[in-house]
C-alpha cells in the first residue's frame, strides 16, 4: 500500500503546488464549502492514480486543493462509502493520501440520523466519540511505516479541537450539540428498534461514514475534527420517513454554519 501512496503523492505534485496543511472530507449535501476555496487547483477523482471512482449521487469526485481561512487545504468533494462495494482499504486510501501530501490536521463531515432525543433536525453535532460498526479498515497486515498494530482510539477526536469549534460556534451564535457518531454499514436507513438500540448502546447519531476515516487517520496520529449535520431523527415520536433527496436538503441548509465555523477554525489554527 505505500507503494500506491507514494505513487498517488507523486502524481499529485506534478500536478498541484498547493502544500496542503489541512484535509477536509466533505458529507453529503455539504460540497458548499468548496465555495470559499480560494485560488483553487482541482483534480478529478478519475484522473488520479489509485483513486477509486465515486458513485454515489450528490457527490461529484474531486480533490480541490487551495486556501480556506487564510491556510492552505485539500477537500475531498465527494467521499467513498462501505456501502458502494468498495473494501475499507479503497474507502480510507485518500485519507493515507492526504497525509502523505503533508496535512497536520484532518477535518470531516458528515449527514446522520439524530437518536438522542434533545436533537432537532438541521442541527450541528460535533462528534466527540465513535462507535464503530462498520468492518475496521486496519483489518490485516499492518505496515509499521504507516502508524502502530495497535492504536489508541480513546482520544479519537481532538480535545483541542472540540473545544476551538465550540468557541468558534458561540462567538458566531451558532448553537452546536455534542456526542457520539456510530456507523453503520447501511445502505438501509435504520429500522425504529434499531434507532433505538443505537441510542442504547450510547449513540447520539448513526450515519453510514467518517468511522473508516478517523480510524486511518489516528493510526497515523493525525488530530481529527469531525461534525455531523442532523438530516433526520430516529427518536419515537419522532421518526420520519427518510430519503437520500432529504437527507441532501437538509444538509445544504445547515451546511452554512458548518463552513463557516470550519472557516474560522482554520483562521484560529
Ligand atoms: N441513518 C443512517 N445514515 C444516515 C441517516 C440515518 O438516519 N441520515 C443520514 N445518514
Amino acid at each position: 500500500m505505500l507503494e500506491k501512496i507514494k505513487q498517488t503523492v507523486a502524481y499529485i505534485k506534478t500536478k498541484v503546488t498547493i502544500e496542503p496543511e489541512f484535509g477536509i472530507i466533505l458529507g453529503t449535501g455539504l460540497g458548499g464549502l468548496v465555495k470559499e476555496i480560494k485560488n483553487q487547483q482541482c483534480l478529478e477523482y478519475k484522473n488520479i492514480p489509485n483513486f477509486p471512482i465515486s458513485t454515489v449521487e450528490g457527490h461529484s469526485g474531486r480533490l480541490i486543493f487551495g486556501e480556506l481561512g487564510g491556510k492552505p487545504v485539500v477537500a475531498m468533494q465527494g467521499r467513498f462509502h462501505f456501502y458502494e462495494g468498495y473494501d475499507m482499504k479503497q474507502v480510507t486510501f485518500p485519507v493515507r493520501v492526504m497525509k502523505f501530501l503533508g496535512i497536520k490536521h484532518l477535518f470531516v463531515s458528515n449527514a446522520s440520523g439524530g437518536v438522542n432525543p434533545d436533537f432537532e433536525i438541521g442541527d450541528l453535532m460535533i462528534i466527540n466519540d465513535h462507535i464503530n460498526l462498520l468492518p475496521n479498515p486496519l483489518l490485516g497486515p499492518n505496515n509499521n511505516e504507516l502508524g502502530p498494530r495497535f492504536p489508541d482510539m480513546h482520544k479519537a477526536y481532538d480535545k483541542e479541537l472540540i473545544a476551538l469549534s465550540k468557541k468558534v460556534a458561540s462567538d458566531n451564535g451558532i448553537s452546536v450539540k455534542e456526542g457520539c457518531y456510530v456507523g453503520t454499514t447501511g445502505p438501509t436507513f435504520e429500522t425504529p428498534k434499531e434507532y433505538q438500540y443505537f441510542r442504547i448502546i450510547g449513540g447520539d447519531a448513526v450515519g453510514m461514514s467518517t468511522v473508516p476515516e478517523v480510524i486511518v487517520a489516528r493510526h497515523m496520529n493525525l488530530p481529527v475534527f469531525a461534525i455531523s449535520i442532523i438530516t433526520d431523527l430516529g427518536v419515537p415520536g419522532k421518526i420520519v420517513e427518510v430519503s437520500h433527496e432529504e437527507v441532501q436538503k437538509v444538509g445544504n441548509m445547515a451546511e452554512q454554519k458548518m463552513t463557516l465555523i470550519m472557516k474560522h477554525m482554520l483562521e484560529q489554527l
